[in-house]
């Protein structure tokens, strides 16, 4: 466990909470847990601040939560501080590297001190731990909570939302299935997952998909063709897909929306309709492409993350409560640890091309549209 300490331990009378980037099934559980965990166990004051770390600029938002602020919100969606993609404190250059500008720290250090908040606790993906540990190296004590869908977070086994998303697109597969088999039609589901396959890889197990698309294996659409026409030839006439909205051919590109204006900072979307189009160019097949978004995102959390954002939560609150700081907690072998920000944010958590999932996936015959199927999984895995 890296434990970093701060003497003297019980100097936090009052702490600040924040939640950062886009929202996750579970933040509201994690506030809960830590205004519980930091007023029932330590007698210390919680703020709220509001809309990320835009709260800590200008004319403050935060506001006091007590115990009875936080009743009924375990199973609600969202977060109730409300969230920021980006804001003032990180900047992009024209070449696009990234740059922490110094005084909107300064102006958040200065508001911190002036609301006498001694620590925070950071809800976030690796955007917003990237912001934690700047501002802990600017003398801050922070401990980060890991979220995202996307369960794209190094140095923890799972971010809490993933489970809920997973649940969503399940079921979403599972009622394409019966209109894919009563159509003989092939059926796309577009999923989230920027830089990995993550929600597409454990979905597309659990609903039974017959190709699943990743970004960490690049697809040839002769491949994912052959597939279909090998099902045609079977009894089954139908196929069903899931594919990551960052996942691209071989030599391919990704695929961006049209948004139409360029005040917007690019989003990923449309692989799934790119798809469409050529295998029904290819097979002469009716192909259908649904595009899951933002439902993946919202709504109540299942029980899983419901507890896992609870135990983070007041994990989190224990660790900075005993003088740690710059550190996240993390899950490890069911148990909660905590780790540095520092590896937190270091690297995207990709799938392992030889995990023992990749392996079960193409031993029951789901293809991933590589040229060579047999090429990236280890034949030593159980
Ligand atoms: O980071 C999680 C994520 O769900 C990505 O998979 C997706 O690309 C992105 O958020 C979309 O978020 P927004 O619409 O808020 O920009």
């Amino acid at each position: 466990m890296a434990r970093k300490l701060l003497p003297p331990i019980g100097m936090f009378k009052k702490i600040g909470i924040v939640t950062g980037g886009g929202d996750a099934p579970g933040l509201n559980a994690v506030i809960r847990a830590v205004v519980k965990t930091a007023t029932g166990e330590y007698g210390a004051e919680v703020l709220g601040i509001e809309n990320s770390f835009e709260g800590l600029l200008g004319e403050t938002k935060v506001r006091e939560l007590r115990p009875a602020d936080v009743r009924g919100l375990l199973p609600r969606g969202g977060t109730m501080l409300g969230t920021r993609n980006r804001g003032q404190f990180v900047e992009h250059t024209p070449d696009g590297s990234e740059i922490k500008p110094e005084s909107s720290y300064h102006e958040a250090i200065e508001n911190l001190s002036r609301l006498r908040i001694d620590g925070l606790i950071i809800v976030g993906g690796e955007g917003t731990l990237g912001i934690a540990a700047e501002m802990d190296r600017h003398g801050i004590p922070v401990v980060g909570v890991p979220k995202t869908i996307d369960n794209d977070l190094a140095g923890t086994e799972l971010t809490f939302g993933f489970v809920t998303a997973l649940d969503v697109v399940t079921e979403a597969l599972d009622r394409l299935h019966t209109t894919a088999e009563s159509h003989n039609r092939v059926m796309i589901l577009e999923v989230m997952g920027r830089f990995t396959g993550w929600i597409a890889l454990h979905s597309g197990i659990a609903g039974g998909a017959d190709v699943i698309l990743i970004p960490e294996i690049p697809f040839s659409m002769e491949k994912v063709v052959e597939k279909v026409r090998a099902r045609d030839l079977c009894d089954s006439q139908f196929s069903m897909m899931v594919v990551a909205e960052g996942a691209r051919e071989i030599d391919g590109h990704l695929i961006y929306q049209d948004l139409g204006d360029s005040r917007h900072a690019p989003r990923l979307g449309g692989i799934g309709f790119h798809c469409r189009d050529r295998i029904e160019q290819m097979t002469g097949k009716e192909t259908r492409c649904v595009v899951l978004g933002h439902l993946q995102r919202g709504g109540s959390p299942q029980a899983f993350d419901r507890m896992l954002a609870t135990n983070f939560g007041a994990c989190a609150v224990r660790a900075l409560m005993s003088g740690e700081h710059g550190v996240m907690v993390a899950l490890h072998a069911t148990r909660i640890i905590t780790v540095p920000i520092s590896e937190a944010i270091s690297n995207v958590k990709t799938v392992p091309l030889d995990s023992q999932l990749i392996r079960t996936a193409r031993d029951i015959g789901v293809s991933f549209g590589a040229p060579d199927e047999d090429s990236y999984h280890d034949r030593k895995i159980h």
